[in-house]
This record gives structure tokens, C-alpha cells and sequence, in this order.
């Protein structure tokens, strides 16, 4: 691990305010200061990492990524451009998350999973357009060598168990078990994964 540094230096000094002072703080940069980096870690462009986030060797983060407080990204990851991480969330080594991919607050992605374009994991089943309620907020757990479809949306708290495959754009609402391939809107059981398939 090493702290951001190198000839992207510049990136770490606070941007001028546009507001003329009205914020309390200033802006910061791009990439907080306490991000930490792996050796050989390639970036996009515009790139947003905010504080406590970790990736780690041999990542490539495509452009426009954003990754909310204490995303931690294990090696050999690849991350697509647009894709957003809310934060609070773990993933694996080995990890493809393709273009555009919204990864929700709380979420628990192991090793070797690959998330197709678009896929969507939230965390809370109430939406709260604004009001003070209670909510819960779980987020999905990912196991390892799971595959998911392109569009796919991963409701609150379930678990895909190790290599799943969920067709593309399916809606996950209920745990699936291990091997097994679901499609559909609720996603439903089909049949496993070839064993020539597996990991
Ligand atoms: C789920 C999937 C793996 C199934 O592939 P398969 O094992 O070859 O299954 P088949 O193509 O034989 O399809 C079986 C049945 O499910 C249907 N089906 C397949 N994928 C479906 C999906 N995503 N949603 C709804 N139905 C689907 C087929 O139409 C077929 O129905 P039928 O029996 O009535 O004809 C595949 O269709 C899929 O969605 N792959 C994801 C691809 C992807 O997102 N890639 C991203 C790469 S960047």
C-alpha cells in the first residue's frame, strides 16, 4: 500500500471554492488524501474516491467512477467506467464490475464475481422521497464466482451463494443457492451451471 502520489500530486491540493466561502470547507480533491493505493493501479478519467477507500494492485478503474467513504477493492479488480460504489462496501480479488454499475451501500462482493453492464444492487426496500422513517438497509451479498447478467437488479439482502449465474435483466428478490441459474422478474431456479463452466 502506498498513499496517492506521483505526477497526479496535483490532484491532492483542495480545489479554488466557486462558491466565494459559502461552503464551511473547502473542496476536496478528486481522491481524498487517506485513499490508499496497490502497485500498478491504472485510472480514468474523473474519477471521484472519497475517504477511507482502499483499492488494491493491479486494479483499472475506468473514467467517471465514483466510490462513496470506505469502499475497499481487493487486487485484480476491474472496475467500468461510470460505475458508482455508495460506500461502507467490500470487494473481492479477481473482480470484474462492468460499465455502470450501481453498487449500493453495505454490499458484500466476494472473489472472482463478474457483474455484467448496468447492474443495479440496492439496499432498501421502502423508498422515503424525502421523509423521516425508519428503513433498513441491507445490502446484497455476492459469493463467490457469481455471474450477473447484464440490467440485473439485486434486491436488498439477498445472497447469491457461490456461482450463481443470473440471466440478464432479471430482478433478484429472494437468496439463490449455490450452482444454480435463475432468470426472470422474480428471478426463478432454471437449471445449474454446467459443471464445464465452473470455477
Ligand atoms: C441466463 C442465460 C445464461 C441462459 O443461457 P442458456 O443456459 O444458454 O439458456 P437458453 O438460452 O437455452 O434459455 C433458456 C430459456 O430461458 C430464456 N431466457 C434466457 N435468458 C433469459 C433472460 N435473461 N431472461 C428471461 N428469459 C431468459 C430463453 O428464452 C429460453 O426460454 P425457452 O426455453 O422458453 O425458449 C443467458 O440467457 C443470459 O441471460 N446471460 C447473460 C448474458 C449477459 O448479460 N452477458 C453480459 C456480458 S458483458
Amino acid at each position: 500500500m502506498k498513499p496517492y502520489v506521483g505526477s497526479k500530486d496535483k490532484d491532492i491540493v483542495p480545489l479554488e471554492d466557486p462558491t466565494g466561502g459559502r461552503w464551511k470547507e473547502p473542496l476536496e480533491s478528486p481522491v481524498h488524501w487517506s485513499v490508499t493505493f496497490g502497485e500498478n493501479v491504472r485510472m480514468g478519467f474523473n474519477v471521484v474516491i472519497e475517504k477511507g477507500c482502499h483499492i488494491g494492485n493491479n486494479c483499472f478503474i475506468g473514467h467517471n467512477v465514483v466510490m462513496r467513504p470506505n469502499t475497499v477493492i481487493g487486487d485484480n479488480c476491474l472496475i467500468g467506467h461510470g460505475s458508482v460504489f455508495e460506500g461502507d462496501t467490500l470487494v473481492g480479488s479477481d473482480v470484474t464490475i462492468h460499465a455502470q454499475c450501481h453498487v449500493t451501500q453495505h454490499t458484500f462482493i466476494q472473489n472472482q464475481v463478474f457483474l455484467g453492464p448496468g447492474v443495479i444492487l440496492i439496499n432498501t426496500y421502502k423508498i422515503s422521497h424525502g421523509r423521516e422513517y425508519p428503513t433498513s438497509r441491507e445490502g446484497p451479498r455476492v459469493e463467490y464466482g457469481c455471474r450477473v447478467g447484464a440490467g440485473a437488479v439485486l434486491m436488498p439482502g439477498i445472497t447469491l451463494e457461490r456461482e450463481v449465474l443470473i440471466g440478464a435483466n432479471s430482478t433478484v428478490t429472494k437468496d439463490c443457492d449455490a450452482f444454480g441459474i435463475y432468470i426472470g422478474s422474480p428471478a426463478k431456479f432454471i437449471k445449474h451451471v454446467p459443471l464445464d463452466e465452473r470455477l
